[in-house]
């Protein structure tokens, strides 16, 4: 695999092309950022620690017959995986309230919810990526019920693949963020990749964080909690 012209450049990756059409090549890095972009930081070495827990947790997720659009590790920051056009929405899965659900509707960090919560957000910096709803969603050409449907019954198989694998290793999930593609022959994909940027995860005995939110509430021990996640998912 032979790193092209860079396509693309986000806050947290860059995308490559490669010779093959059907392929690029995405690259971690370690620029963190929070609150819509407002605060920037670094977190030393968080692209070989996300590059290396996107690979394991898509290859488990491969596994247990999830579509994805990971092909294969490369090396310490960059990955193989199919080219797709990303539908621009931010599936938000919630096992447990946190976050802006918890500030939203003054639900306390950590209750229990009755069911899985599923939110989609426009996928939108100018906009700051609002929560919208399916309506909204197929109104302004985002995407199709049915593609909708399809995306909310991966968005569920992957929920629950993924609470009993980090479950087994002594970490809740918490919530996470997905987003999916659709390649050049019209699958539709799981993309992006999933990482302690893009999850909340509590250590299960103590509730301790063990992601983002470290960065974002200056928490401390930031690249720690990454190399902890790394670590209980190696084994
Ligand atoms: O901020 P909020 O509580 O809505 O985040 C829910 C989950 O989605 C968290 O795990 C967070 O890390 C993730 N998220 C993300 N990218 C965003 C917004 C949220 O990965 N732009």
């Amino acid at each position: 695999y032979a790193k092209g012209p860079q396509l693309y450049e986000g806050k947290a990756k860059k995308v490559f092309a490669t010779t093959d059409p059907d392929l690029v090549i995405i690259h971690y890095k370690d620029d963190a950022t929070a609150f819509n972009g407002e605060k920037k930081g670094q977190i030393e070495d968080k692209g070989v620690m996300n590059n290396r827990i996107t690979s394991i947790l898509f290859s488990h997720l491969a596994q247990a017959g999830i579509p994805t659009h990971f092909i294969e590790q490369l090396n310490d920051r960059d990955m193989v995986c199919k080219k797709v056009t990303i539908i621009p929405l931010e599936v938000i899965i919630r096992n447990v309230a946190a976050g802006s659900m918890s500030k939203r509707l003054g639900v306390a960090e950590g209750t229990e919810l009755k069911t899985t919560v599923f939110e989609i957000s426009y996928k939108n910096d100018a906009l700051g990526d609002p929560l919208i709803n399916d309506y909204h969603a197929v109104a302004i050409g985002l995407a199709s019920f049915a593609e909708l449907e399809e995306i909310y019954h991966l968005a569920g198989r992957i929920n629950e693949s993924l609470k009993v694998f980090f479950l087994e290793r002594g970490i809740r999930l918490i919530d996470f963020k997905l987003e999916f593609g659709r390649t050049s022959q019209g699958e539709l994909v799981l993309a992006d990749e999933i990482s302690p940027d893009t999850c909340r995860f509590w250590d299960a005995a103590t509730n301790e964080k063990l992601d983002k939110d470290r960065f974002r509430r200056d928490l401390g021990n930031v690249k720690e909690a990454y190399i902890e996640i790394l670590s209980r998912i190696s084994r």
